[in-house]
């Protein structure tokens, strides 16, 4: 068997109970593109969750959920805004830019979290015709800090986009922690709170692919299936994303796995807190572990359990936990952490 490591809840293999749905799926012909009882069942098990007047549609993949969810709610002379951290902005290789075709305008958080008040000097240009036009609020939630925003956090933002003729978008890769973390329900935080559109997130969560992208204000999502289509989206074998779905869903397995890397992520920090020499950087809200580690000892570290460095200059890393982190994998990292790290 091969070791795990620390590097990303992407680097994860595919939860055995996802791997049983996509084998129980696996009977006979069904109609390809979606419209298959797997699906339909999966879009009810979404309705469940979020209430009935929403869309859904399943994609491959958590940048072709950003950016053509991005895509359906912006014009091309319309603009972005998001937090520099944001996977949009340093992860999707300008694919936003390229295929939503519209202008992201970044802003530095100490944390991944973006504030009002550090939006509304964006907005002085709204109505002048030289400036792009601010339209989307994007946030990620968990964010890639691994800090999450409160309900009464995205109610202040999504206020603040509504009354300002704005949308609030949610890259939800990793929704399922933030709601962990919250200790709440799907629906609270999302569309209680006001989102607009919602990438949800399966492979970090436990699924071998899949996303979705829910839209909470249905209008937005009128044209979206050939938006889809178009972005190379529309998966011909949907069944097996939809089946995943249903599994992750129907029962408590989305928030299982993910109070489980939670707790694991909490568990490593607070081993790594003793350590003199570390420092973490972040409160650790959700599966996301930061912290600085002195340059000279991390390749000795990597060797043994592999992690990105998230900052060169700082020397500061990032662990993820997942579905499948042990407290041996955390006792043994420990473990060689203290007897290199002094
Ligand atoms: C915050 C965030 N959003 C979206 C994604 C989706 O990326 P992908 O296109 O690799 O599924 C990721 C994956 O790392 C992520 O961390």
């Amino acid at each position: 068997m091969s070791k795990r490591s620390f590097a990303s809840d992407n680097n994860a293999g595919v939860h055995p109970e996802m791997i049983e749905a996509i084998r129980a799926a696996n009977d006979g012909h069904v109609v390809a593109y979606g419209d298959d009882p797997f699906t339909e069942r999966a879009v009810k098990v979404f309705q469940k969750h979020f209430g009935k007047d929403i869309a859904v549609y399943f994609v491959f993949g958590g940048t072709g959920a950003n950016v053509l969810g991005l895509k359906a709610m912006t014009n091309s002379y319309e603009a972005v805004v998001c937090a520099e951290t944001a996977h949009i902005n340093v992860d999707e290789c300008g694919a936003p830019e390229k295929f939503a075709g519209c202008k992201l305008l970044s802003l530095r958080t100490p944390d991944g979290k973006l504030r009002v008040e550090q939006i509304k000097p964006l907005l002085h240009g709204v109505g002048f015709e030289h400036h792009v036009q601010p339209r989307v609020i994007s946030v990620s939630q968990a964010t890639e800090m691994g800090t999450v925003y409160t309900k009464n956090e995205f109610k202040t933002l999504a206020r603040f986009a509504h009354d300002n003729n704005m949308l609030l978008h949610v890259d939800g890769a990793r929704i399922a922690n933030a709601v962990a973390s919250l200790n709440a329900n799907l629906k609270e935080i999302t569309v209680d709170a006001g989102v607009d559109v919602l990438s949800f997130g399966g492979a970090k969560n436990g699924m071998m692919y899949g996303e979705a992208v829910v839209f909470f204000n249905q209008q937005l999502g009128e044209n979206f299936k050939y938006i889809r289509k178009q972005g190379m989206h529309l998966p011909s074998k949907m069944r097996f994303i939809s089946a995943q779905f249903e599994a992750l869903l129907s029962g408590d397995l989305w928030r299982r796995s993910a109070t489980h890397a939670n707790r694991m992520a909490r568990v490593l920090a607070s081993e790594l807190e003793k350590v003199p020499a570390i420092k973490l950087t972040q409160p650790v809200e959700a599966n996301g572990v930061f912290a600085v580690i002195p340059e000279k000892h991390v390749e000795a570290l990597q060797k043994k359990y592999f992690f990105y460095v998230w900052n060169e200059e700082t020397s500061e890393c990032r662990f993820m936990a997942s579905f499948d982190t042990t407290e041996e994998d955390i006792k043994d990292f420990v473990a060689l952490v203290r007897k290199i790290v002094k």
